[in-house]
C-alpha cells in the first residue's frame, strides 16, 4: 500500500477551534445528500415516509457506530444511502412505514451476517457472487430507476397539463448552478455541487415566492425528531422485505469500492485493519440502528471521503465530532423546518444531474473492470437486469412482493452463477483470487512459508541490483545534458543516446534463442534475441524521448504510452491517457521516463501495468533521485531501476538537484 503523507493521522485530535471546523467541513460535504433521501421518498411516495430530522440524528448515530465497530480506525462518514430510494417508496406503499422500516433493518442484519461469514471463510466468494458485470448494471438501474421523479419534480412531466414557468425556471437555475460548481469549482467546493445547486436554486425561489414559508415560523426552536419504533409505532413486517433486502447486494459492493478508495486515499488498507468483517458490521448495526428509529438505510459517503482526500485530514476524532454535530442539528425544529421548504423545483433541478451520476458511476464499473461486451455471457447478464430493474416488472407471491429493482439484483446474480464461463474469464478469475488472498492474513502451510522466504530473498537481491551505468561516456554526456546552454537538438540527441546505453544494460539479462544462420562461409548454430517478447512504455512527455534510442536497439519491440503530469502544487501524478499493446501480458516491459524525482509518476505507471497483468517491469531513467528510488524500491521491490546517475535529493518544488531542469520542457523545448 502506498505511503501517504498525512495532514493528521487516524487518531490525532486537533486543537478545539480547528477540529470544529473541520468537523463542520464533513456535516456540510454530507448535508445535502443525506436531506434529500427523506425527501425524495417522501415525494415518491406522496406522504411522509422518512423525516429530515430524524435522518440527520441517524447519520449521526450510524457514524458513532461505525467508529466504535473499527475500533476508530477508519475515518469514515455514514449518511442516508440513495440506493434505498425506490425500494423504501415501493415498500412503503406496499407495506407502509412500518414495512418499509423493517426491510432496512432485514438490510442491516444482512450486512452483519455477512460480515460474520467473511469473519469465518474470507471474502473470495464476495466478489464471486457479485462481480462487475452485475454491480456496474445494478448502480445504472438505481440511478435512471429515479429518473421519472426527477422530471416531475422539474415540472416538465408528460402528466403536466400547464407548465409552471416560475418552477422550470428554478430547476434550469439550480442545474446550471450545480454544473457550474461541478466543471468549475474549487477545493472543498468542488465536493459540495449538489448543496450550492440546493442553497443557490432556493435563494431564486424564494425571490419568485415559490418557497411556503410557513412551516419556518411556526416551530419551534428545539424539537424531538419524530422516531417510529417497532412494537410502539407499527407492527414489524416483512411484506416489503423482498423489495429492499436485495438492495443489500449491490451496497455491500459498493461499501467494499468506498474502503478500497479510503486505503488508496490514506494510505491504509482498511480491508485489512480494522478488516472488511469490523467495516460491514459497523455499517450493518449502523443500518439497524437507523430502521429502528424510522431512518432510511446508511451507507458510507463519498463526498466525506473525499474530503479526506483533499485535505489529508484522516482523523476519526473529526468524523465523529461531525455526527455529533448531525444529531444535534436534527432536534434544531427551526433548522429543519427551513430545510423541508425546499421547493421540488429546487429537487428536481439538482436531480437532474445526480441520479445521471449515479447511473454514470454504473458505467464506470463496466469501463474500468473492463468488463467484455463482445461476451454474449456479459450481454445476457447486463440487459436482463437492465429490462428488468428499469420495465417496471413486479412480482406477487402470496404477501411478498419483490419489485424491479430487486429482481434485476436477484436475477443477475443468478445468471453470473448459471451461466458457462469461457475460458480466460476463468483465468482472469483465479488470477484475482490469488492477489485477493495476498491481500488477506491467512493461515499459510510450511511450503508456502517457504516460498515466501525465496521470494523475500529475491527481493532483497532485486533492491542490491538497483544498477548505475558506471562508464566515463556516460559521465561526460551527461555534463552535456545538465548543461543549462545545451540547445534542444542536442538535448534531445543526448536523451535518445543514452536510452539506447539503459537499453543495452537492462537487456544484460535477456534469454537468446538458439538458431541456424550461415555465414559467406559456413553453416553455424547462433543465439538471437525473440524482439516480439518486449515492449517498451514512455511515460509521456518526456519518456518518449529516450524511445529513438531504444527502437534503435529493439527495432520489432511494442510501443505503449502512459500519459501522466505532476501535480505542480502537490507533485502527485495526474493520468491522463493509458494505451498499451493488447498482448502487454505476456511481454517484458521497459518503462521510460529521463527523470526518477519523487517517483510519483513512475510507480503510478507501475501500478498501472500491473493492473493490466504484466508482470516483468524494469524502470529506466536518466537521472533518479534517493527519495525516488526508495519510493519505488518500497511499492515495487520487483522492478529493478536502471538509471545514468544517482544525484543528491529533491528542492522543495520536487526537483531533483542538481538534476537537469524539466526534462520534458527541454526536450520539446516548451520552455
Ligand atoms: C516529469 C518526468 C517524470 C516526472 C517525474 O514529468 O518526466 O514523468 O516529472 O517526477 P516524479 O517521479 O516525482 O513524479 P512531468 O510531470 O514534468 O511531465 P512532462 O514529461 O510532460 O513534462
Ligand atoms: N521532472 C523533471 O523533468 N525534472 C525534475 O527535476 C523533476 C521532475
Amino acid at each position: 500500500m502506498n505511503e501517504v503523507k498525512l495532514a493528521l493521522d487516524v487518531n490525532e485530535k486537533p486543537p478545539v477551534v480547528k477540529w470544529i471546523i473541520l468537523a463542520l467541513q464533513h456535516v456540510f460535504a454530507m448535508f445535502g445528500a443525506t436531506i434529500l433521501v427523506p425527501i425524495l421518498v417522501n415525494s415518491a411516495v406522496g406522504s411522509t415516509v422518512l423525516t429530515i430530522p430524524v435522518a440527520l440524528v441517524t447519520s449521526g448515530i450510524g457514524t458513532l457506530i461505525y467508529i466504535l465497530c473499527t475500533k476508530g480506525r477508519s475515518p469514515v462518514y455514514l449518511g442516508s444511502s440513495f440506493a434505498f430510494i425506490t425500494p423504501i417508496a415501493v415498500g412503503a406503499i406496499k407495506a407502509g412505514v412500518g414495512g418499509a422500516m423493517t426491510g432496512i433493518m432485514i438490510v442491516g442484519i444482512i450486512y452483519v451476517i455477512v460480515a460474520i461469514i467473511i469473519s469465518i471463510v474470507g471474502k473470495e466468494w464476495l466478489s464471486k457472487l457479485l462481480p462487475p458485470v452485475v454491480i456496474g448494471p445494478m448502480i445504472m438501474i438505481i440511478g435512471l430507476g429515479l429518473a421519472p421523479t426527477a422530471i416531475s419534480e422539474m415540472g416538465i412531466g408528460s402528466d403536466i397539463t400547464a407548465i409552471d414557468y416560475k418552477s422550470v425556471l428554478v430547476a434550469i437555475f439550480t442545474f446550471v448552478i450545480t454544473a457550474v460548481v461541478m466543471l468549475k469549482g474549487k477545493g472543498f467546493l468542488k465536493v459540495i455541487p449538489f448543496l450550492i445547486g440546493i442553497i443557490s436554486g432556493y435563494v431564486l425561489a424564494l425571490i419568485l415566492g415559490l418557497v411556503e414559508f410557513s412551516p419556518v415560523l411556526e416551530a419551534s426552536f428545539f424539537s424531538i425528531p419524530d422516531f417510529i419504533l417497532p412494537f410502539v409505532s407499527y407492527i414489524p413486517t416483512l411484506d416489503a422485505a423482498m423489495t429492499i433486502a436485495p438492495i443489500a447486494l449491490v451496497t455491500i459492493a459498493e461499501h467494499i469500492g468506498d474502503h478500497t478508495a479510503l486505503s488508496t486515499i490514506i494510505g491504509k488498507n482498511l480491508l485489512k485493519d480494522p478488516g472488511l468483517n469490523r467495516t460491514l458490521l459497523g455499517d450493518g448495526i449502523a443500518t439497524f440502528a437507523a430502521g429502528l428509529l424510522g431512518g432510511p438505510a446508511n451507507t458510507t459517503y463519498g463526498e466525506n471521503t473525499s474530503v479526506v482526500g483533499m485535505t489529508k485530514i484522516a482523523s476519526v476524532w473529526v468524523i465523529g465530532l461531525a455526527a455529533i454535530i448531525a444529531i444535534l442539528l436534527g432536534f434544531l425544529g427551526k433548522f429543519t423546518a427551513l430545510v423541508s421548504t425546499i421547493p421540488n423545483a429546487v429537487l428536481g433541478g439538482v436531480s437532474l444531474i445526480l441520479y445521471g451520476f449515479i447511473a454514470v458511476n454504473g458505467l464506470k464499473v463496466l469501463i474500468e473492470n473492463r468488463v467484455d461486451f463482445s461476451k454474449s455471457r456479459n450481454v445476457i447478464i447486463a440487459s436482463s437486469m437492465l429490462v428488468l430493474g428499469l420495465g417496471g416488472a413486479v412480482i406477487n407471491i402470496s404477501t411478498v412482493t419483490v419489485s424491479g429493482m430487486s429482481l434485476a439484483a436477484i436475477v443477475g446474480v443468478l445468471l453470473n452463477l448459471l451461466l458457462p464461463k469461457e475460458k480466460e474469464e476463468m483465468i482472469e478469475e483465479m488470477k484475482d483470487n490469488n492477489e485477493e488472498k495476498n491481500n488477506t492474513e491467512e493461515v499459510k502451510n510450511e511450503d508456502e512459508i517457504r516460498e515466501d522466504v525465496e521470494n523475500i530473498k529475491e527481493e532483497v537481491k532485486q533492491k542490491e541490483e538497483l544498477v548505475v551505468l558506471n562508464h566515463p561516456l556516460v559521465e561526460h554526456k551527461l555534463s552535456i545534458l545538465r548543461d543549462k546552454n545545451t540547445g534542444t537538438k542536442e538535448f534531445r540527441e543526448l536523451v535518445s543516446e543514452l536510452g539506447m546505453f539503459l537499453c543495452y544494460e537492462a537487456m544484460k539479462d535477456a534469454v537468446l534463442e538458439d538458431v541456424e544462420i550461415e555465414t559467406p562461409l559456413q553453416k553455424v548454430s547462433a543465439r538471437r534475441l525473440n524482439e516480439d517478447k518486449y515492449a517498451f512504455l514512455p511515460i509521456l512527455r518526456a519518456g518518449t524521448g529516450m524511445l529513438d534510442g531504444l527502437i534503435k536497439v529493439i527495432p520489432n519491440a511494442k510501443i505503449g504510452h502512459i500519459g501522466m503530469y505532476r501535480d505542480e502544487e502537490t507533485l502527485e501524478p495526474v493520468r491522463y491517457f493509458f494505451k498499451v499493446p493488447a498482448d502487454i501480458k505476456s511481454r517484458e516491459v521497459l518503462i521510460l521516463d529521463p527523470m526518477l524525482a519523487t517517483g510519483g509518476s513512475g510507480c503510478d505507471a507501475i501500478w498501472q501495468l500491473k493492473k493490466e497483468g504484466v508482470t516483468k517491469i524494469k524502470f529506466l531513467c536518466l537521472i533518479a533521485a534517493p527519495e525516488g528510488i526508495e519510493k519505488m524500491q518500497k511499492e515495487h521491490p520487483d522492478v529493478k531501476i536502471y538509471c545514468a546517475a544517482i544525484d543528491e535529493k529533491l528542492n522543495e518544488s520536487g526537483y531533483i538537484l542538481p538534476g537537469l531542469g524539466d526534462a520534458g520542457d527541454r526536450i520539446f523545448g516548451t520552455k
